[in-house]
């Protein structure tokens, strides 16, 4: 696999607007759901991001036909996917494709409901601490799987599936998408409650809901779902990015900046809005556009990430950068994950004084950021290096810079045309 380094000059001011993509977390169980029928979906604003390569790869493999990963290599004019699985010709996602993206679970459900068999590598994806599926699979067995485990394969086997009322244990974003999927071909109703209410989720029972699922929502966290003997194909225009609008947002905060994001769905971001208000941070939104300007001095704030609609554990390490700004000590606690502070040593490299105890990291704010070279290990702590290098005298390097296309659509071209100096060299 081919690594990159990304070298920055810092202390520019980015200036300009910036674009945003489809949500890669949408795309991805939305592109899953290609298994649930024979005919073809056509996805808009699908964004060109590794995670979505290997997912079209995955599909490919288990005998997609149509226009997408080449396409999408080839930088397909107007991020559309169009693909249909007439039939699934082999139930295998091998672990190359799985210890990629851990957005391969995404395809148990969907296989299992479609031909009753699936058998996928136990999946990968960023470090960032324990990752664990048993709610999805928990699920699956209560709707009539057989599940077990053959060497790194999870084999999974049943009859057609059945509805069932259940209730997840703790909130999952990818586990609602499994469910929902496979509840959309099972025989019978199946109640979910407790269910996650990621707007990614909203985007992929909408999509099911154009592919003729009998599908509904009942309050906030439950949805109510009628199997269908089959759905057809359909077209769907996937929702922008929350988090890469959201990093873009944060970048436009630091002193120096003037920045407006386009494309963007405001109220998707209420968290992080309220959380820069508090700072006292100078942003604006409306119109389909955040606009943020780094004049103000920052206060401190004190963040816990939540499930939706709390502040997005993906914008935690971002925040986190900004937050060595501010004028005083804050305090970052992470719920969702139990590794996720790997960002935090590298931005000290830079210069920042952050503590992490347990599950909070404590950033004593007000440090000169200076150019260092830094080693990146997942998605979004990819993202707040990034933040930090632009914010930081003189040059940065980020090694294992890979990570960052996992999830980001051309960053280092949209910085670029913001007015920062940053590269990308081979590793
Ligand atoms: N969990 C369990 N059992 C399960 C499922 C989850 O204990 O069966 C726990 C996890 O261990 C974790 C927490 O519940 O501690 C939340 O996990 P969740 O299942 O919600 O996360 P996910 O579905 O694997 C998605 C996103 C992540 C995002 C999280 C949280 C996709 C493809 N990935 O992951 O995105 O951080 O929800 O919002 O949708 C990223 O884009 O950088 C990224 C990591």
């Amino acid at each position: 696999m081919r690594n990159f380094i990304i070298s920055i000059r810092g202390g520019r001011p980015l200036a300009g607007s910036v674009a945003v993509a489809g949500a890669k977390n949408a795309a991805l169980p939305e592109l899953a759901a290609v298994c649930l029928a024979s005919e073809e979906l056509e996805l808009a604003n699908v964004p060109q991001v590794e995670d979505i390569r290997v997912m079209v790869a995955a599909l490919r493999a288990l005998g997609a036909e149509g226009q997408g990963d080449g396409a999408l290599r080839e930088g397909l004019e107007g991020h559309a996917v169009r693909l249909a699985m007439p039939r699934l010709r082999t139930p295998l996602v091998a672990p190359e494709i799985a210890r990629t993206t851990r957005a391969s679970v995404l395809l148990l459900g969907p296989m299992l409901a479609r031909c009753g068999e699936a058998r996928v590598s136990t999946p990968g994806g960023c470090p960032i601490g324990e990752r664990k599926i048993d709610f999805h699979l928990l699920g699956l067995e209560r709707m009539g799987a057989e599940i077990r485990a053959e060497g790194e394969y999870l084999v999974a086997r049943c009859r057609r599936l059945r509805g069932i009322d259940f209730t997840f244990p703790g909130k999952t974003v990818t586990g609602t998408e499994n469910l929902l999927m496979a509840a959309a071909l099972a025989e019978g109703t199946t109640v979910l409650r407790n269910c996650a209410c990621e707007p990614e989720v909203g985007d992929l029972a909408a999509l099911l809901a154009a592919m003729g699922a009998d599908i509904e929502a009942d309050g906030e966290e439950t949805w109510v779902v009628r199997g269908r003997p089959a759905l057809r194909g359909a077209r769907h225009r996937v929702i922008p990015d929350r988090i890469e609008a959201g990093t873009y947002l944060i970048a436009g905060c630091f002193a120096g900046n003037d920045v407006r994001v386009e494309g963007v769905e405001p109220a998707h971001l209420g968290s992080l809005l309220e959380v820069l208000d508090g700072m006292g941070a100078d942003v604006e939104a409306g119109g389909g556009a955040f606009h943020a300007r780094g004049g103000r001095a920052l206060r401190p704030a004190a963040v816990v990430t939540e499930p939706y609609p709390g502040f997005p554990t993906d914008l935690q390490a971002q925040l986190t950068t900004l937050l060595t700004q501010a004028d005083g000590v804050s305090r970052v606690r992470e719920t969702i994950f139990n590794d996720r502070f790997r960002h935090v040593a590298e931005l000290n490299r830079l210069g920042a004084a952050i503590e992490v105890r347990g599950d909070e990291a404590l950033v004593r704010g007000g440090t000169r950021l200076r150019g260092a070279v830094l080693r990146t290990t997942d998605l979004r702590a990819s993202a707040a290096l990034v933040l930090g290098g632009l914010a930081a005298a003189g040059e940065t390097r980020i090694e294992n810079a890979y990570q960052l296309f996992r999830g980001y659509e051309d960053m280092p071209a949209k910085l670029q045309a913001l007015g920062a100096e940053i590269e990308i060299l081979e590793e």
